[in-house]
């Protein structure tokens, strides 16, 4: 068999744009064979373009020579035709394909290319195991549903992003990626410099620094569609390089940017799905938010609010109520109204649940007529106690009450998950619901166990809120920041924040940090320094285009978003990246490698 070239040939149409108003034209159209199906003695052969499909005819009462070429055609080979438009007879209409009215008689035929028998069949129903399917991704996304039509979305989305801010006069700038360290809370990537002997650049976790240079720069209104790396844990929603869409503005405080950001998304939804947001939405501080849903971002589709009831046992005799009050902890609860729906292993199960969130266990009751509970700690608590932990938290004969006691992080991380769960389990989360929420005044900075020392909770260029400056020296912990998180169905999809802009308040966080001068200079002297050359007050946020376009596209992990994306252990699965490098380039780069013993 020959390969032939296009020679000339152009493409008249692509499949979806045929329909029946086009029988009788004769057309050219090109792309890959999806299967060839023989039927006595017609060929049929359904053909996909970006497109999508068209089925052609090869009957050799139509043309002799293409029917006989047709036999050797294989899936995946790639073919140009020409030929005539015909309707289909009536009992061969197919209501499923957009070209299902008709097909295409063929009388020539050029095979462009051919392809040796692929991994596994490109339709809809072969569901090969990830580990092919990313190896071969070029051929999965040949596959006209799934993540190819994610990426066809996320190209809309990005669209729509660009229109709306470029007609709200941001404009788009691109930052370095050989750059130093920006501190977002994760590992760099580092990259070995050659001129630099010993020297290396960062790649950037995100273009915090840069964006800020912008607003001194006198931009005012700056946006990328950036690229960042980072390297932390994976997990589902998690990608060691992902892209932000990154905002900054100035003169503008949170209200005012919170509008913006408003309108572009509801823009999005708009144009892409259809749907009119209500805006503005829904604030809630930080502190609330972790006291009522245990999490900072909470899923607010649904209720199961956690009620804070270490009052009605700070005297209790009940050994694990008790060890939480007195080594300073708390004792929380949620109300399930429908206890019915939980079986007694599934109350057994949550300690295992409650394991995995450094949890030692979830105590419950069900409660009964009059008030009455059916627990295995009933009996350890009094009337009293019990009685008023009923009132507490509202509850009613038929209602499961479940409890945790620890440290307020470990009661809140085990509730505040096990809501999400029950909320998933129960069947309260609506379908189709879009709910977004803003986490506001987080607080500044955070207490790191393992380091000993305080962490800045968003970065260190985020403003601390005015009235608690006073506190920055003597009590760190409880200085609120000007951060926000935008929460869409208990997901983070954005976090910013008011920046300093001041370099006595920058200097001051630092220390807070425990980064000293030296320290401050060293790594952040530039933006010190930029900050003495008139920095208007500014601020912004960046929102993960991955995770936003996971939600919206319904899609599980944020791998199914990604053109090629990296696995678990933060390989591509596809190049085999990373690789070892041949001895000649670290030599350039004065680098000798040390191995690991594991
Ligand atoms: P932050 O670190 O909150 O803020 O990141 C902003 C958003 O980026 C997304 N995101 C990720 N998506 C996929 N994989 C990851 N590994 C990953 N990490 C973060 C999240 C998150 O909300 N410079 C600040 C923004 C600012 O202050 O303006 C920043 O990077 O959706
Ligand atoms: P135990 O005395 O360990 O058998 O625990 C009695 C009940 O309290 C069991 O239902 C445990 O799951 C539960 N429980 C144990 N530790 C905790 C805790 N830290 N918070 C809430 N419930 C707990």
């Amino acid at each position: 068999m020959t390969l032939q070239a296009l020679d000339g040939w152009k493409r008249t149409h692509l499949s979806e744009e045929l329909t029946e108003t086009d029988v009788n034209k004769r057309v050219i159209v090109m792309g890959w064979i999806l299967r060839r199906r023989d039927h006595g003695g017609v060929i049929f052969i359904d053909l996909r373009d970006r497109k999508g499909l068209v089925q052609l005819v090869f009957n050799p009462e139509f043309s002799q020579q293409t029917h006989a070429q047709a036999h050797n055609l294989r899936p995946e080979w790639v073919i140009a035709i020409r030929g005539e438009v015909r309707p289909r007879p009536d009992d061969s209409l197919n209501p499923d394909l957009v070209t299902g009215k008709i097909e295409i008689f063929v009388d020539e035929l050029k095979i462009l290319n051919s392809s040796d028998p692929p991994p596994f069949p490109l339709d809809e129903e072969t569901n090969p195991t990830d580990a092919v399917r990313y190896k071969y991704r070029y051929l999965d996304l040949r596959k006209p549903t799934g993540a190819r039509q994610n990426l066809l979305f996320r190209n809309r989305l990005l669209s729509q992003i660009r229109n709306f801010l470029s007609s709200e006069d941001f404009i788009e700038i691109e930052t370095p990626f050989l750059t130093t360290s920006t501190p977002e809370g994760a590992r760099d990537y580092l990259v070995p410099s050659r001129l630099s002997t010993g020297s290396f650049y960062a790649l950037p976790q995100s273009p915090q620094l840069f964006k800020q240079l912008l607003m001194v720069a006198g931009f005012e209104r700056y946006y990328q569609i950036a690229r960042c790396f980072r390297d932390e844990d994976l997990r589902a929603d998690r990608q060691p390089e992902f892209t932000q869409l990154d905002i900054e503005t100035s003169f503008i405080e949170e209200k005012d940017l919170f509008t913006i950001m408003e309108t572009m998304i509801q823009s999005i939804f708009r144009e892409l799905l259809g749907i009119e947001l209500k805006a503005p939405f829904p604030t809630i501080p930080y502190c609330d938010a972790m006291a009522r849903y245990g999490l900072d971002k909470p899923d607010v589709r649904f209720g199961l609010e956690l009620t804070d009831i270490t009052s009605a046992i700070r005297e209790t005799g009940f050994g694990v109520f008790k060890n939480a009050v007195n080594s300073g902890g708390i004792v929380k609860a949620i109300k399930v109204e429908d206890g019915a729906k939980l079986s007694r292993k599934d109350l057994d199960d949550l300690r295992d649940f409650a394991a995995v969130y450094g949890g030692k266990g979830v105590a419950y009751t069900r409660i009964k007529d009059g008030g009455e509970w059916q627990s295995p700690i009933a009996k350890f608590l009094s009337d009293q106690e019990r009685s008023e932990i009923n009132r507490l938290i509202g509850a009613e004969p038929g209602h499961v009450v479940l409890f945790g006691a620890d440290s307020a992080k470990i009661v809140n991380d085990v509730l505040g998950n096990l809501r999400n769960h029950l909320g998933a389990k129960l069947g309260l989360i609506p379908a189709g619901n879009f709910e977004f929420l803003w986490v506001t005044e987080f607080p500044m900075f955070e207490f790191d166990e393992d380091a000993k020392r305080f962490k800045a909770m968003h970065h260190p260029f985020t403003s601390p809120m005015e009235g608690d400056l006073d506190l920055m020296e003597t009590d760190p912990g409880l200085v609120r920041s000007r951060a926000y998180d935008l929460v869409l169905n208990g997901s983070e999809i954005g976090g910013g924040s008011m920046r300093i802009y001041r370099k006595d308040v920058q200097q001051r966080v630092f220390k807070a940090l425990g980064i000293d001068e030296e320290d401050a200079e060293q790594k952040f002297g530039f933006l010190l320094e930029a900050l003495r050359y008139g920095a208007p007050p500014h601020g912004g946020i960046a929102f993960g285009i991955d995770r936003i376009t996971a939600i919206l596209t319904g899609s599980e992990s944020i791998r199914d978003v990604i053109a090629f994306p990296k696995t678990q252990r933060a390989t591509c699965p596809l190049t085999g990246a990373p690789t070892p490098v041949n001895p000649e380039q670290l030599k350039e780069l004065g680098i000798r490698i040390v191995m690991r013993k594991e």
